[in-house]
């Protein structure tokens, strides 16, 4: 188990095979509650995939849940008005324990209703894909899509437990795969040479993914969200590649090309900037690119996604993190990463050229 503190709260996570069952998440509830208490506390947010984990999880034992349409479509604000409506309907109190059991998406939705529900009830998190085990179900980061922007709303909302039983991940499609496997190598270029190394050992989609490669993900994520919860300074380094990337997804259309996808190509732009800037070495810049290729992610600007220039310039305008008309960009540094900022029109001459687009 691992276990970190995030601002006010506490979370544990808990890799294993399989996946948890109602006596095993009862036993991990702190404080411990008696089982019956447990049960007639419990409502589950799934989608139409995941549904069957959480008859895993329950046994013979029948819990209210809610399910949510997959895909990346389902993050909006009517689904996070279902999610509130079916736990009133079946008469949760700040008592119940809301449990996500899904992907990012499920975690980010169920979260947020978690954490605006009777003004914060209990969460947890059953993250059954990649992306969710590396990235998203750890630090707190809850919310959903709004007027074409991803995460535009959204709170700080981290799942008291959350579990990550590798056997959800064998029947995950090749898609879903490669999109978690983005935010693990997003992760070793921040954390250490030694952790890229590992990653180009063998294509790790082609294999069962080890659970220490999560353990290390995790870790490191962890470790980074406990010294900065609220993104006020290094927690924006887990931004690498993601501003590109999310006004990539916008700029495609939300759910046209999958969120790692988007990072992996979002991540050779930002070695290509880092490059321009004199920030990041040539040969590192190099060597991530070489990776991210021979994991059969498109690195090539501009992606063939984008056909409106105009609006994809507009998505990167219009990015959350903008403070005072200053875009930040994270950069990969001769080890880990930095954030840049980018503002005068030389800067977005340079931000073109990374691109290679023209401004209309
Ligand atoms: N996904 C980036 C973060 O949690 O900060």
């Amino acid at each position: 188990m691992l276990q970190f503190n995030f601002g006010e709260y506490t979370t544990r996570v808990f890799i294993s095979r399989e996946i948890p069952g109602l006596d095993k998440i009862a036993a991990d509830v702190d404080p411990q509650p008696d089982s019956s208490e447990l049960k007639s506390n419990l409502f589950f947010i799934c989608d139409e995939n995941t549904g069957y984990i959480a008859d895993k999880i329950c046994g013979s034992f029948i819990a209210p849940r809610c399910v949510l349409k997959s895909g990346e479509e389902s993050k909006t604000w009517d689904s996070v008005e279902l999610i509130l409506e079916a736990a009133r309907k079946a008469s949760c109190g700040r008592d119940s324990y809301f449990i996500g059991v899904g992907g990012g998406v499920i975690g980010d939705l169920a979260g947020f209703a978690a954490s605006i529900y009777m003004r914060g009830c209990r969460f947890m998190i059953v993250s059954t894909t990649l992306l969710g085990m590396t990235d998203a179900s750890v630090g707190g980061k809850t919310g959903f899509n709004l007027s074409g922007i991803k995460n535009l709303a959204g709170s700080f909302y981290p799942a008291r437990n959350v579990y990550m039983p590798l056997e959800c991940l064998s029947t995950l499609p090749e898609k879903e795969l490669k999109s978690g496997f983005a935010e693990m190598i997003k992760t070793a270029i921040l954390d250490s040479d030694d952790f890229l190394e590992q990653l180009s050992i063998k294509n790790y989609l082609d294999h069962e993914l080890p659970a220490d490669l999560i353990e290390r993900a995790v870790t490191y994520k962890g470790a980074i969200v406990s010294e900065d919860f609220r993104e006020s300074g290094r927690r924006m380094l887990l931004n690498l590649g993601h501003t590109f990337a999310h006004a990539l997804e916008s700029a495609a259309g939300l759910g046209e090309i999958s969120h790692g996808e988007a990072v992996a190509w979002g991540i050779a732009r930002a070695c290509e900037l880092g490059v321009m800037l004199g920030i990041t070495p040539a040969q590192r810049a190099e060597k991530i690119i070489k990776l991210i290729k021979s994991y059969g992610y498109i690195v090539s600007s501009p992606h063939p996604l984008v056909s409106d220039t105009e609006a994809f310039f507009n998505a990167i305008k219009s990015d959350k993190k903008k403070k005072n008309a200053k875009l930040t960009f994270i950069v990969p540094g001769t080890e880990s990463a930095v954030p840049v900022t980018m503002e005068t029109e030389n800067d977005f001459k340079l931000l073109y050229k990374v691109l290679n687009v023209q401004k209309t």
